[in-house]
């Protein structure tokens, strides 16, 4: 093959990030796979929006079908968001043999164990690094650089946004809903920002960490969640005077059998690692019982760094195509082994 078509669903923040790495690095992909990489189509919703980088008119489209039946295109980047629509897209795809990237948390967490199957029944690839910690490869390095070991704990701080909020009331005195319009105008926050300061985003995020760390099925409700909005600059300047810094932490634990998987405010002590990760940044410590402790860190949300992570998929998607192994590399934790809370 001279060249591989991909189509692009949403053309936003991550969408346009994705388009510009694909091709500024045109030359480096070329030497990678031996092809070239070309967006033929994109999805959107607003034909006559204003982009903010060049595009030709004609790659634009408001109809996913014209996206996902055509024959020429090998992969599909679903960076639109949502659930439903993004779900039946790619579910859609996979039907049609085509390999998908998800930079989709949301669908992840909760309908990633039926789309990874389809995908691996349709011998497709799916990946989903973006989801996670934006730039920070935490997904790969879970079920491929710590695979031989045994994980029993994770813990970070994996929403930008909130991380961006805490970080300018607590060192700058600014205001809780200036520095999230802030956050939305940088384009760290969710479209809709309550996922994002009340937990949820980072209880997903937790939640497919787990599901692949500790090779089990998390659901979404075995996770307690407590966000950050009822969080004052009072609480903040306390806290800094007694010597800790306030994050929004997850954290992944388990012991035997048995799981806890929690994401809430939580006072860092200020000579801990987790208390200088500032802004959107996001870090990950994973212990494994061989390895020890390991940390992981970089920006957590953001164009460029989150489309990193979506091109890089796309260069896993593509080298496996040379090699013939597409849908090999699909991960599917033991979905039978039964979660065991507090509760049991
Ligand atoms: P944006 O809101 O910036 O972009 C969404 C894009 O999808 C827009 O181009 C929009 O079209 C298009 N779109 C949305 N719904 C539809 C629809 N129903 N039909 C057609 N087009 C649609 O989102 P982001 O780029 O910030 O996020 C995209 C995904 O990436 C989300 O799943 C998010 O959680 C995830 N993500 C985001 C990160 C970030 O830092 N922003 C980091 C990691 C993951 P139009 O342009 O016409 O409005
Ligand atoms: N809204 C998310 C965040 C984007 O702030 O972390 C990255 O997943």
């Amino acid at each position: 093959t001279k060249n591989m078509n991909i189509g692009l669903l949403g053309f936003g923040t991550v969408g346009t990030g994705v388009l510009q790495i694909i091709q500024n690095h045109q030359d480096k992909l070329k030497h990678q796979l031996g092809c070239s990489v070309t967006v033929k189509k994109i999805l959107v919703s607003n034909l006559h929006k204003q982009r903010s980088v060049d595009v030709n008119q004609e790659q634009l489209t408001t109809s996913a079908e014209n996206i996902l039946n055509d024959d020429e295109i090998d992969v599909i980047v679903e960076v639109m968001g949502g659930i439903d629509e993004a779900r039946r897209y790619i579910r859609h795809a996979l039907e049609n043999g085509k390999h998908v990237i998800t930079a989709n948390k949301d669908l992840m967490a909760l309908h990633g164990s039926e789309l990874l199957q389809l995908a691996n029944k349709q011998g497709c690839d799916l990946f989903y690094e973006a989801s996670v910690a934006g730039g920070i490869p935490i997904l790969r390095t879970l079920v491929e650089g710590l695979a031989s070991d045994r994980i029993t704990k994770m813990m970070g701080i994996v929403n930008g946004t909130t991380n961006y909020i805490l970080t300018k009331m607590s060192k700058e005195g600014r205001v809780y809903n200036e520095v999230l319009k802030e956050a939305q105008a940088l384009g760290y926050a969710e479209a809709d920002p309550t996922s994002d300061v009340e937990g949820l985003d980072a209880a997903r995020k937790i939640a497919i960490l787990g599901t692949l760390g500790f090779s089990m099925n998390l659901d979404l409700d075995d996770v307690s969640v407590k966000g950050i909005s009822a969080i004052t600059s009072e609480d903040l300047s306390y806290g800094d005077q007694l010597g800790y810094t306030m994050k929004l932490v997850g954290i992944a634990n388990r012991s035997g059998d048995k799981v806890e998987v929690s994401v809430q405010p939580t006072l860092v002590p200020h000579d801990h690692p987790l208390s200088s990760v500032d802004d959107e940044f996001n870090a990950v410590y994973v212990y494994g019982e061989a390895v020890g402790e390991t940390m992981y860190y970089g920006a957590g949300a953001g164009q460029l760094p989150t489309a990193t992570a979506v091109v890089s998929d796309l260069v896993e998607v593509l080298k496996n195509k040379r090699l013939g192994v597409n849908g090999n590399s699909v991960v599917i934790p033991q979905f039978d082994k039964k979660l065991k809370t507090d509760d049991d």
